[in-house]
Formats: structure tokens, C-alpha cells, sequence
């Protein structure tokens, strides 16, 4: 094999500032890069050979350009001879495949249609295995009207991923973009200026300058609501949503806000009423990963006469944990939120993996919902080394329906971490929702029991608009699977409707589970249970109230409950609400969507 330099220029310049390739170029492969690039050759003045079919030996070529799947470049490169530099157009590929020529690269950095390509002013990444190499693969891209930059071996994925992501993973963002629009009736005709005018703003202009909108502006609220419609309307998108809005927060700046300004992060350093939670942003919440950091930072509230309100979750918030939030804002004056997913009361494995983890953006949905500490522990923070205590409750409370089907131990682990996050917040007020209302009896009675000073406050149960409960779980479920879950609020409807029209309880179950069998769905539990002691109702009996109308099943891979209350009846006023506890039930129940 000659080691000589392909022979470079010539005077031929049939357009100014582009010089033809001397010498014979052979293009292999008769795609649309192929028929392209040799087009832009002869159009160029150079004397080309192609496109040839893939198995081309291209004898007597100077220059030898693959334009074949980046698969077959090695395939194709073997059919070529000692003699010639030999380059392909891959942009992913190094030069290994070429092992043996005199090996370069070109990668128009643009996509080729159909309709050709136009490559004059087209940046593209070269390559060669030596300088010789390099000049060769830079005097082919000019004479096209390529503009050449050089890209090294080691750098190649970095740099074709970098390429990816600014082309086809921005159709992956507007094609998600396309189908939430298309859920509020809106075409993709409309968000096509948009899109054109943002890519131009970010040429022009660059990131961060070219970020707009809510998460610029620190604007979490409409941030959250944002989520809520993808949570509902595309919730497979959920994940992508929660990666894009931490990545833009961290562009505008607003990354770990929680670590600038020290003097604001502490309680004790700020009125707790001020600023008013609207105005609040993560940097006036701390968040506190042990006992102790949160007991001193909870000391001097106390001191100070405030009172303390706690909401125990575990992440993944949505609006139902943040009514919870604004709930306990309103009535205290400082706001605890925890946030640890109990791994002692997951009674399948899968589902404790398969939770959804979102703390970054808890954190700051819990700040733009008021909250002032966010606990967060790892499980060695409450379960230490050693830890051998369990708060069990006995009795039909924990023995039914979800005791019955997640096992007793679900209840022990409940009554158990919560006992233990009381313990540690010595809250004044804690906030449960109605959405769980066997875990709200099991927590009355533990704090009943064991005589903890604290108050418990039971919140509405928090749907979306057809109904649905809001469930950290509701991400796991697909668009169809989405639209199935739907039966469980109607089933629940269905059941409060015939028990208003006097019927038994095996007939308001009978009427419940036809709404479900609709969709092909066999509950867990169907059930009519006295709201205190959860018996069920006999179900010869017309069913007295209150009653609580309980529902668990699997949709999909997903497991669901929800509820609803029916509330006693009063004097010609018939109506249901979520709680008996809760004195304004305001979120939507399944009698009101
Ligand atoms: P988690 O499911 O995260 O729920 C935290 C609190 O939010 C619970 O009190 C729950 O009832 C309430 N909640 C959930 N969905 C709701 C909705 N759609 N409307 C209103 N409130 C809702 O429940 C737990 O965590 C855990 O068992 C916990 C109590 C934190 C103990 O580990």
C-alpha cells in the first residue's frame, strides 16, 4: 500500500472558494448520501466514479468515500483495494472499521432527504488516521462547500451523541409536546412557530439566554400544575417531564436552591409566616436528613411559641399531598414534610422498587406549596442498626381490606414509621389523607392508644377531573390502562347512587362491581364498612350512614384504592364527602365529577 498522500488541488475552480478533489473519487453506496455527495463532487469539477453499488471494488479510485450504513462500512471497505485513501460518512463510527486503508471521515453534520442535500456552509466532523489523512478528508469536505472541523477518535460518542440530542431527541421532546397538545385539542400547526422561533432564539443567542417561561421565572406553581396534566394526560411521559425540569432548573441557575442564601435557609432565621407561601421559593426551606437536624432546627420554632404541622408522605407529591401541605399551612405556623418511602410496609417487593423517586422535584413542589423542612432520612436514620420495635394495631382495623389483602404486616409497618416520624417531628398537628381511610383509622387508634399529643387532620381525597384519585402510582399507568382506572371512581359512584335509592349492601356492591366488570377489572375488595370499626355491612342490610364505599384493585401492573365517604343523612339534605373528619371537604369526591 502506497503510504503517498492522495495528490490534493487543481487548478480547476468552477465555484470560488471551492477546490476540486484531483484524481478519480469512487463513492460506494447509492443511497441518498451516496447519490449526494457525488453529485456535489461533479458539480464541483471532480472527475467521480458513482454511486457505486456496495460490493464496489472502485479500482483505479485516488479517493474511496462509503456512504453506506455505518453496519457496512467494514464489509465494504474489505471490497476495496490496496491503494486509495479510503473514507466513510458515518458520524458514530471511528476509523476501525477502515483498519489497513489510509483511513478518513467526513460527517456532514445535516440530514440528507430525499431531495439531496445542500451541503455548502454544512459544518462536518473530519477525521484522518494521520495529518496526510485529515488533509485529504478536509479538501473533499470543502470541495462540496463542507465547512471542516476536526473530531478525534476518543471524542467520536461524545460528539455524535451531542449531535443526536440537538436533532433527534428535540423530535422526541415536540412529538411529546404534539400529543399533550392534542389531549387540550390543540394541532401541532400551533406549536410549530413556537418551536421554529426557540431554535432560532438559541442559535442566535445561546442557553441560558434562550430559556423562557416558568421555571426561569422560578415560577413552581404552574410548574406543578404542569406536571398534574402530564401525570394525567401522558403519563408515560412523567419521568422524561421530572429529568427535562430538574435539567432546566439547573440551567436557570435555580439548582439546590436549598444551598444558597444560608441566612434564609433556617426557620429560626425568618418569620414563619414571611414571605407568604406564594412568594416562597426552595430557598426558604431547608431540607434535614436526621433527627437531630431536624429537632434543632424545629427547637427554636418551639421556643418561639410556634406550632408545628407535619405531613408524612412518601415523595413522588402530588396535589393531593400538596392540599395537604396548604391545609397544614394555614393552620400552623411552621410546615413539616416528610418524605421517606417505608420500605417496612411494602408488602411486594416490586412495588417497593418500582415507587417512583423524585425528590428534587418534591422539594421544590413542597416549597411552592408552603412547606418549611423537608425530612427526608435514609432508611438507617429511622431503622437503625439494632431496631427491633414494631407499633402493631389488632383487631378488624387491620385484619380487613387492606389488611386482608397486603397482609398484616402493611398495617405494622404503617403504624409503625408513623409512630416513629411523630416521635421525631413532635408535631402539633399532623395531616393524613382521606384517600387512605383505613390508614387514617389505624393512625387514630395508635395515637389514641399510646396517648401521642397530637392532633390528627384528615384531607379530602384530591382527583383529577374525571375523577381519578391522584396517586403517586397513577404514573405507572398507561394511557389505556389510564382511561380503565376510571371504573374505580365510577364503581365507587355507582354504589353511592344505589345506596341513596335505598338498597342492600349486596346490591349497591352488585351495582359497583358491574361498573368495573365493564372494564374488565376483578377487585381486591369491594366494600361497605362502618367508618369507625371498618366491619363490613351486612349485606342483606340497607346500608345505614355513614358507610364508607372502599375499592382496591390491580389496573394493569398497578394497584389502586380509593374511597368514598357517605356521610349521614340530614334533614332533606343527602350528601357525601371524602372525610367525616375533615370540617371543608373541597376536593372533588366521586358524587361530584
Ligand atoms: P403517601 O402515599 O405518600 O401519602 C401521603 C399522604 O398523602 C397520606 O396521608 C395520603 O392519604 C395522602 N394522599 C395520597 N393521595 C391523596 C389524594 N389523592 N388526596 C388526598 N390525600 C392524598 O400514605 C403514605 O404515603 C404512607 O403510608 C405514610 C403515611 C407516609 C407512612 O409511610
Amino acid at each position: 500500500m502506497s503510504t503517498a498522500p492522495a495528490r490534493l488541488v487543481t487548478p480547476r475552480l468552477p465555484d470560488p472558494g471551492r477546490v476540486a478533489v484531483v484524481g478519480r473519487v469512487a463513492v460506494v453506496g447509492d443511497g441518498r448520501m451516496g447519490r449526494a455527495m457525488a453529485a456535489a463532487l461533479r458539480a464541483a469539477g471532480t472527475q467521480v466514479e458513482g454511486p457505486l453499488g456496495r460490493g464496489a471494488t472502485a479500482v483505479g479510485a485516488d479517493v474511496v468515500l462509503l456512504a453506506v450504513p455505518d453496519a457496512a462500512i467494514a464489509a465494504a471497505a474489505a471490497c476495496i483495494g490496496a491503494g486509495p485513501a479510503v473514507g466513510h460518512l458515518s458520524g458514530a463510527t471511528t476509523l476501525a472499521p477502515l483498519a489497513g486503508h489510509r483511513a478518513f471521515s467526513i460527517h456532514p453534520l445535516m440530514t440528507v432527504t430525499a431531495a439531496g442535500a445542500a451541503f455548502a456552509g454544512v459544518p462536518a466532523a473530519v477525521a484522518g488516521q494521520d495529518a496526510a489523512m485529515l488533509a485529504v478528508a478536509r479538501s473533499v469536505a470543502t470541495a462540496v462547500g463542507l465547512e471542516p472541523f476536526a473530531v478525534r477518535d476518543a471524542d467520536r460518542a461524545a460528539y455524535h451523541a451531542a449531535a443526536c440530542i440537538a436533532s433527534n431527541y428535540l423530535v422526541t421532546l415536540e412529538a411529546l409536546a404534539e400529543g399533550l397538545a392534542a389531549t387540550a385539542g390543540v394541532g401541532r400547526a400551533a406549536l410549530v412557530p413556537l418551536v421554529r422561533a426557540t431554535v432560532e432564539n438559541w442559535a442566535a443567542r445561546g442557553a441560558p439566554e434562550a430559556l423562557t417561561g416558568p421555571i426561569a421565572r422560578g415560577d413552581e406553581a404552574t410548574v406543578a400544575a404542569h406536571r398534574d396534566a402530564v401525570v394525567t394526560r401522558v403519563p408515560e411521559a412523567v419521568g422524561l417531564f421530572d429529568a427535562l425540569t430538574t435539567a432546566t432548573r439547573e440551567l436557570a441557575g435555580r439548582r439546590h436552591p436549598q444551598n444558597r442564601h444560608p441566612q434564609n435557609r433556617h426557620p429560626q432565621n425568618r418569620h414563619p409566616q414571611n414571605p407568604s407561601p406564594q412568594e416562597r421559593g426552595v430557598e426558604d426551606m431547608r431540607i434535614v436528613r436526621t433527627v437531630a437536624d431536624l429537632q434543632a432546627a424545629l427547637a427554636a420554632q418551639r421556643h418561639a411559641g410556634h406550632r408545628v404541622g407535619f405531613v408524612p408522605t412518601m415523595g413522588a407529591l402530588h396535589e393531593g399531598h400538596l392540599s395537604l401541605v396548604r391545609a397544614a399551612r394555614e393552620g400552623t405556623d411552621v410546615v413539616v414534610l416528610s418524605i421517606f418511602v417505608n420500605p417496612t410496609q411494602f408488602n411486594d417487593p416490586a412495588d417497593l422498587d418500582a415507587y417512583p423517586r423524585t425528590e428534587e422535584t418534591d422539594v421544590a413542589l413542597a416549597a411552592s406549596a408552603g412547606a418549611d423542612i423537608v425530612f427526608a432520612p435514609a432508611a438507617e436514620e429511622l431503622y437503625p442498626h439494632g431496631f427491633a420495635t414494631t407499633v402493631t394495631v389488632t383487631g378488624p382495623i387491620t385484619e380487613t381490606l387492606e389488611g386482608a389483602r397486603r397482609g398484616r404486616g402493611h398495617f405494622d409497618g404503617v403504624a409503625t414509621v408513623v409512630t416513629r416520624l411523630l416521635l421525631a417531628v413532635a408535631p402539633d398537628v399532623a395531616w393524613f389523607g382521606a384517600k387512605d381511610a383505613q390508614q387514617v383509622v389505624v393512625v387514630r387508634r395508635v395515637v389514641a392508644d399510646l396517648g401521642l399529643p397530637v392532633r390528627i387532620e384528615v384531607g379530602p381525597t384530591v382527583r383529577e377531573a374525571d375523577g381519578l384519585a391522584l396517586s403517586s402510582r397513577n404514573v405507572r399507568l398507561s394511557a389505556e390502562d389510564r382511561r380503565r382506572a376510571l371504573a374505580l371512581s365510577r364503581a365507587l359512584r355507582a354504589v353511592q347512587a344505589t345506596v341513596d335509592a335505598g338498597a342492600t349492601a349486596a346490591g349497591a356492591r352488585a351495582a359497583g362491581l358491574a361498573e368495573l366488570a365493564a372494564e374488565g377489572i376483578v377487585p381486591e375488595y369491594l366494600e361497605l364498612a362502618d367508618p369507625e370499626t371498618l366491619e363490613p355491612v351486612d349485606p342483606a342490610d340497607p346500608v345505614g350512614r355513614p358507610a364508607l364505599a372502599l375499592v382496591a384493585a390491580h389496573v394493569g401492573p398497578v394497584r389502586l384504592i380509593d374511597n368514598v365517604y357517605l356521610e349521614p343523612r340530614q334533614t332533606n339534605d343527602v350528601t357525601t364527602t371524602d372525610h367525616p373528619t375533615h370540617t371543608t371537604p373541597t376536593a372533588a369526591h366521586p358524587g361530584a365529577s
